[in-house]
């Protein structure tokens, strides 16, 4: 399977690679590109050296099975209308392509079979929404969902590479000199219509799209908050049935990508798996539960979706 990574230096791109590398997927590398800061760097992928590339239409002109797009949404749209010559299918794990209804928003667990015939674009959903869509499938797909209510508690590697080393710059700064790592954010991006900030607009609309609901009423509150991986989100919903705890719990449980445990509820805990960790399960009325749900984003949140997705398309290569 060709692959080619544009952003292969960032924090997803990296992990990706990663995930890749010890997989048991056939993967040939044809290029690993970033910005010009990044250029000629070396990268190691399963015991061979390659440099990394300016991204460029040289790079970019070079045929691939599997593009991935893994840096800013600027970037990808930019590249996105060049690379579909050359590739046949793109995986964009920005925010350039996940309100364009024609390009499939896909969590291969709830709906990767809208993959099936499709080749060119292919969306990759945030990481936020990845989780509490992860989360509450299983409720949804019992009960029926009505309302979902939910605050992020979300890690400063959200922020990418700049992220986490302005994080680890801040450490044992004064209060006044370290705003990320010694503080609770309750915004994430620019605030826009009707209140809501950027990173709240992205959950309410691709979980809609997502859980295949129009009508389903998201309300988010994001947080940013002083913790390296891994992002808490307290998740309340409302259910179109009545709800069976035990039958719930039963489902929950059976679900291979979700570890449902009271024990090990700290964002620590999800760090470097690939599991939605769900616990403190709070029965509010026939109707309505509450919970606590923590996953990392970096894999879950988003490389670990990527792979999936690839994965799934190597079955197809002929
Ligand atoms: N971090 C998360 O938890 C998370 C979760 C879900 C989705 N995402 C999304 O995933 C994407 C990547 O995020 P990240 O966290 O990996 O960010 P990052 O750590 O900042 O990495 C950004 C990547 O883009 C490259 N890049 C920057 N300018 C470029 C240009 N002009 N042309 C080509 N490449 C360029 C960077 O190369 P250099 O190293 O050379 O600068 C780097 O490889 C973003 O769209 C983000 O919103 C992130």
């Amino acid at each position: 399977m060709k692959i080619g990574i544009i952003g292969a230096t960032g924090l997803i791109g990296r992990t990706l690679l990663s995930v890749l590398e010890h997989s048991s997927l056939p993967i040939e590398i044809v290029y690993l590109s970033a910005s010009t800061k990044s250029e000629g760097n070396d990268r190691v992928f399963r015991d061979r050296h390659y440099k990394i590339a300016n991204t460029s239409l040289e790079t970019v002109q070079q045929v691939c099975d599997v593009v991935v797009l893994s840096s800013d949404s600027s970037v990808s749209s930019t590249w996105s209308t060049h690379i579909q010559e050359y590739a046949t299918w793109i995986l964009d794990i920005s925010n350039a392509h996940r309100d364009d209804t024609t390009i499939p928003l896909v969590v291969p667990e709830i709906n990767g079979d809208t993959l099936q015939h499709y080749k060119g674009i292919i969306s990759n959903p945030n990481c936020s929404t990845i989780q509490l869509t992860k989360a509450v499938y299983p409720i949804q797909k019992l009960f029926g969902l009505h309302k979902i209510i939910v605050s992020t508690y979300q890690s400063v590697s959200g922020m990418g590479q700049k992220g986490l080393s302005l994080f680890h710059q801040e450490q044992g700064q004064t209060l006044d000199k370290a705003p990320l790592s010694k503080n609770c954010t309750p915004y994430i991006g620019p605030i826009q219509e009707h209140g809501y900030c950027q990173e709240e607009w992205k959950m309410i609309h691709e979980t809609k799209r997502i859980l295949c609901d129009d009508s389903l009423l998201v309300i988010p509150t994001t947080v940013r908050v002083p913790v390296e991986i891994s992002h808490g989100e307290s998740i309340y919903v409302e259910t179109r049935e009545e709800i069976n705890l035990e039958r719930l719990v039963k489902f929950i449980q059976e679900q291979p990508y979700i570890t449902y445990d009271d024990t090990s509820l700290k964002t620590a805990n999800a760090v470097h798996t690939n599991q939605v960790f769900i616990g403190r399960l709070r029965y509010v009325d026939s109707h309505s539960l509450q919970f606590w749900c923590i996953a990392d984003n970096l894999l879950v949140g988003s490389a670990w979706n990527a792979y999936q997705i690839i994965h799934g398309l190597e079955r197809r290569i002929i």
